[in-house]
């Protein structure tokens, strides 16, 4: 850990910090003086990100709730206190629903779930004692309309909605802030490895193109860390963005049928494959 006087500097981890929207989050963070720990997966591009920002790294796995609850106590000790968690570490699960394994599911359920719950079970207790704390949990546009060909995808993330309300409306009382965020497609790497270590499917070959053909244009991720910060400082229930995704959002709400049929023109729009290049 950085040597930081313990008590007085707010501190956050940031699972899934290596790489996207949580390396973005963590640089942002450090920048406005919080002392940043950044937990994943990828040790090699965690050490990267961390000598970049001059943060700390610690490798983890957010599927393994023994290794979040160890490292969650640990810099809770270091660092005197925890303010701020975003349980963000996530993966793209694609594909037409018939061609998904259960794997596709399970992984998808163990990582975008279970990793949250993992996170939240972790955080907070110690929270909680503290009387104070912020779970940030990363969800989707996919968490709140419906969003086809990635049904895995879309079934942990409305989880991670409907957890984090809950949660926010339980804690409110208790001095501890819940908020869940809701980004539409942003330009991570996350668009170029769906489905990381289960078969490949058509669609999740495609993700990165069949994402820029239903929004347009991909998000920025810098844009995006600046929203999710706002929202985190506003106490903000759900952070929505960018404002393509909140009209969308608005209008699932106020037309749900509506929003069904809208996602079946998607359907059909995308089952058109584009040309092949061998094509004359
Ligand atoms: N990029 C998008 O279009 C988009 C849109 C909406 C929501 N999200 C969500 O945002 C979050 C961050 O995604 P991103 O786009 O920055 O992706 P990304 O692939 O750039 O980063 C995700 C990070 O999570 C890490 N990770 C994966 N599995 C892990 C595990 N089991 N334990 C610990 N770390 C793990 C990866 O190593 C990677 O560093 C995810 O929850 C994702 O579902 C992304």
């Amino acid at each position: 850990m950085n040597p930081l006087p313990a008590g007085r500097v707010k501190c956050a981890i940031v699972t899934g910090g290596a790489s996207g929207i949580g390396r973005a989050l963590a640089r942002d963070l450090s920048a406005r003086g919080v002392a940043v720990t950044i937990a994943d997966l990828d040790e090699a591009a965690g050490k990267r990100v961390a000598a970049e920002f001059g943060l700390d790294f610690a490798p983890l796995d957010v599927t393994d709730a023994e290794a979040v609850a160890a490292l969650f106590q640990r810099v809770r000790q270091a660092r005197g206190r925890l303010d701020f968690v975003f349980n963000n570490a996530g993966i793209a699960i694609g594909g037409a629903t018939e061609e998904l394994s259960l794997a596709h599911w399970d992984k998808a359920v163990d990582v975008n779930l279970r990793g949250v719950v993992h996170g939240v079970h972790a955080a907070y207790p110690i929270m909680l004692e503290q009387g104070f704390g912020h779970l940030v949990n990363t969800a989707s546009m996919a968490g709140l309309v419906p969003a086809p060909f990635m049904l895995p995808y879309t079934t942990t993330k409305h989880a991670v909605v409907g957890l984090s309300l809950a949660l926010r409306a339980e804690a409110a009382a208790r001095g501890v802030r819940v908020s869940v965020v809701c980004p539409g497609f942003t330009d991570t790497p996350l668009l170029d490895h769906a489905n990381p270590g289960l078969p490949e499917t058509e669609m999740g070959r495609q993700a990165r193109s069949a994402a820029v053909r239903a929004q347009g244009r991909l998000y920025s991720v810098d844009a995006l860390s600046r929203d999710i910060l706002r929202g985190v400082a506003r106490n903000q229930a759900l952070i929505v963005a960018p404002a393509s995704g909140r009209m969308a959002w608005r209008g699932a709400r106020m037309f749900p049928a509506g929003a069904v049929r809208a996602a079946a023109l998607a359907v059909r729009r995308l089952r058109v494959s584009p040309p092949d290049k061998t094509d004359i």
